[in-house]
């Protein structure tokens, strides 16, 4: 008796570590994908623990960004911390209108991200993701019980009926009735359960409602756009609380795939033509957006929006912002107005993090996917066909929209045409930005 109750522990201790083996990685690897830099979670435990520990009080006031951080315990504290928001950094305020400090909604999406939940999975803010919740425990806990249940069985018979001296072999029973009937009906009731709500809740994830916000987005290498009804782009997604929201999206380049944890949603995004998406989002607040496609050498960094210029790490990466309220359509009309009122130099700025050109060209003249855009303005350079052109304004515009046309060497020619993408004056913009980087 004792040998067997042993070898169940040690097969209960081999079949967990099993299981944890093979979420844990998956976890840990989208904990820190998503959590904006590239240091935090070692540790996804600790690192949801924290998250956990947040609560309803930290996620309840998106709206009082101060009440907010005031109440956000220390553990989860010392996570944002290292997400240093721009306001820490001394940057010039992107957003900044009267007040000089960061616009409300930007501020709403420099904040730590807040998800609950467990070792598993983050807490599902999206209304329609319940039922694949329930279908992932339901599977577990059966694949759990079987395994558990075969395994010790096994056991216990193997050593029940082992060869030993003085035993004699039993025979078999050729064929049972009620055994056979028992392990086909039951398998066949629990399969058949699982494809009928599998089946129900995905005809539910690819429908959208027919009342739904709907929101542009528009993947590239390496960064999102979310164009809004209004005509407002972003590269953070906004989006208002208990309200379906469709995303249409499409790629400029690769596949890339839209993936927010804590809505359950994960959708390829493909070149040429679109994919929808859709949740309802049940909770305001910040949440993880990251791209789950490799799409090339900065797929980790996709949709990063502030780099650190002497690491290369990422500070700070696109997220989705659920919006209390009635603060989506402000956002909407804030949002419209901030581009109108920056300077040039301060909208291409903006438009330089915002649209990731970040991503590729660095300010302080070291090279990355692509040149530097430190002190270029003015210069001349060599392009690729050994002819020799000053940088002007007429070679930025003609970089943004045929990138290709005056390719210089050494660069990959992978920077997507920016035509149709940018108004007059944020191309203007860009160049005064390129322009005052000296
Ligand atoms: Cu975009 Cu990976």
């Amino acid at each position: 008796m004792k040998q067997i109750i042993r070898s169940l522990v040690v097969t209960l201790g081999v079949s967990w570590a099993v299981a944890a083996g093979a979420q844990g990685p998956g976890e840990a690897g989208s904990a820190s994908v998503g959590s904006g830099n590239a240091v935090v979670p070692a540790v996804p435990r600790a690192d949801k623990g924290a998250a956990a520990g947040v609560g309803p009080e930290g996620s309840a006031s998106p709206g009082t960004s101060t009440q907010g951080e005031v109440q956000v315990p220390d553990s989860s504290k010392q996570q944002g911390e290292a997400q240093v928001p721009p306001a820490a950094t001394g940057q010039p305020a992107p957003g900044a209108q009267a007040s000089g400090g960061v616009a409300w909604y930007d501020k709403l999406a420099n904040k730590e991200i807040e998800e609950e939940g467990n070792f598993w999975m983050p807490k599902a803010v999206n209304s329609a993701a319940d039922d694949s919740d329930f279908m992932f425990y339901a599977i577990m806990a059966l694949t759990i019980f079987f395994f558990v249940g075969i395994t010790a069985a096994t056991v216990y018979l193997t050593i029940k009926y082992r060869h030993r001296p003085g035993h004699k072999a039993e025979p078999s029973s050729a064929h049972n009735d009620a055994m056979e009937i028992t392990w086909t009906v039951i398998p066949t009731i629990i399969t058949v359960f699982l494809f009928w709500y599998g089946w129900k809740s995905y005809i539910n994830v690819v429908t959208p409602p027919q009342k739904a916000v709907e929101i542009d987005v528009l993947a590239w290498r390496w960064n999102w756009q979310f164009t809004h009804y209004n005509g407002v782009t972003d590269s953070d997604l906004h989006v208002p609380v208990d309200t379906p929201v469709r995303l249409v999206m499409t790629s400029k380049d690769v596949l890339h795939a839209f993936y927010a944890p804590a809505m359950r949603v994960k959708q390829d995004i493909i070149p040429r033509r679109y994919t929808y998406s859709w949740f309802n989002a049940t909770k305001p607040g910040t949440y993880r957006l990251t791209c789950a496609e490799y799409c090339g050498t900065a797929h980790a960094q996709m949709g990063c929006l502030q780099t650190d210029t002497s690491t290369g790490a990422c500070l700070r990466r696109a997220v989705v912002v659920v919006h209390e309220r009635g603060d989506y359509e402000r956002y909407l009309a804030d949002k419209e107005a901030e581009s109108q009122n920056l300077p040039p130099v301060e909208l291409g700025k903006k438009l330089y993090e915002k649209k990731g050109c970040n991503a590729c060209h660095t300010v302080d003249g070291s090279p990355r996917v692509g040149p530097s855009f430190f002190k270029q303005f003015g210069t001349t350079i060599s392009l690729s066909d050994g002819s020799k052109i000053p940088v002007d304004e007429n070679y930025i515009r003609e970089s943004l929209m045929s990138p290709a046309a005056k390719a210089r060497p050494g660069y990959p020619p992978s920077m997507p045409s920016f035509e149709g993408q940018l108004k007059e004056a944020e191309v203007k913009g860009l160049i005064e930005y390129i322009k005052s980087l000296k």
